[in-house]
């Protein structure tokens, strides 16, 4: 919506003022994403969380740019990552319009999605439905109507793990979901290079938990997810639900010995809550043969983020 030009001077207070107004975001070609080392690049990805899609057409606008960002780049990225909490409500309308940009860009990226509490607390089994439909197209595989998966690319693992049911704010994840995380790292992990996993919720006393959020952990499983996880090496744990910002709450190594790491990305379509807030921050991943590196990228307007906190740089064990 334009405002009238008589009002255009107060733009910014009526946006504030009214959390309702479309907001559209203009994106940036003029920075587009370099890796630091492009000829040695071995898998790259963006990563960002919390969409909560509203039925509102400015909203699907403002996910498309990140696409339009991470396609503007020469770089070649293999994927982008959505840590949850698709969709606001989980309503059939919301799905549309957030699969609608999804499947436009699914033959030039891979894309992961995973159910945040956002999705899975109303209408669990309509939203499992939906998304699971639309994971079967973008990525060409079977799920069975599980809501975890795991699916390679140039030989490095992504494992996609998710409640399987509406438990308030947490995630319910089964002895069968567990014993799959456990294989697939197993697996992935056992020709040294590293692996990917993500989930909506993060494990309890991570990234500043429960102080910045009394119930934000993943739940009753937590300790026996965390503990696979930490089993094996290179394991790099992709979650949101936080909407913590660029701050020190971002990063959260797990196990120090086995370079087990955890990130929580800030969320994309609303301001977060703590140290620089801006909305559409992500990370995005290079994955080097001795190395991966995070950097921070604002995939909403196009921009390098910099600062505290935005570059985080780890050496693969062996
Ligand atoms: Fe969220
Ligand atoms: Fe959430």
């Amino acid at each position: 919506m334009k405002l009238p030009f008589f009002l255009a001077k107060y733009e910014k207070q009526f946006r504030a003022m009214n959390p309702k107004y479309d907001v559209v975001y203009e994106l940036s070609t003029d920075e587009p994403i370099v890796f630091e080392n492009s000829e040695n690049v071995k898998l790259s990805f963006a990563a960002i969380a919390d969409t909560h899609l509203p039925d509102r057409e400015s909203a699907e606008k403002n996910l498309e740019n990140a696409f339009k960002d991470v396609l503007n780049s020469k770089e070649r990225i293999d994927a982008l990552l959505l840590a949850g909490d698709i969709a606001d409500y989980g309503l059939k309308k919301e799905y549309e319009r957030f699969f609608r940009v999804f499947l436009k860009y699914m033959d030039r990226l891979k894309l992961f999605v995973t159910m945040g509490n956002h999705d899975a607390r109303f209408f669990f089994r309509t939203a499992s439905k939906t998304i699971n439909s639309n994971i079967e197209k973008m990525l060409g595989i079977e799920l069975n109507e599980k809501t975890y998966y795991s699916y390679e690319i140039n030989g490095y693992t992504f494992i996609v793990i998710c409640t399987e049911k509406a438990v308030l704010e947490k995630a319910y994840i089964s002895p069968d979901q567990i014993a799959f995380l456990d294989k697939e790292l197993k697996r992935a992990t056992e020709n040294g290079k590293p692996c990917f996993v993500m989930c909506h919720q993060p494990f309890a006393f991570t990234h500043g938990l429960p102080e910045v959020w009394k119930t934000g952990d993943m739940g009753e499983q937590n300790d026996e997810v965390r503990a696979v996880m930490e089993k094996y090496k290179n394991v790099f744990f992709i979650n949101g639900h936080l909407h913590g910002g660029v701050c020190d709450y971002v990063e959260e190594v797990l196990n120090k010995e086995n370079n087990v790491v955890s990130l929580s990305i800030p969320g994309y379509r609303k301001e977060n809550n703590f140290g620089m807030t801006d909305a559409g921050v992500g990370y995005l991943c290079e994955v080097y043969d001795n190395k991966v590196i995070f950097r921070a990228r604002n995939f909403l307007t196009g921009k390098n983020v910099t600062g505290d906190y935005t570059r985080f740089e780890y050496d693969i064990i062996s």
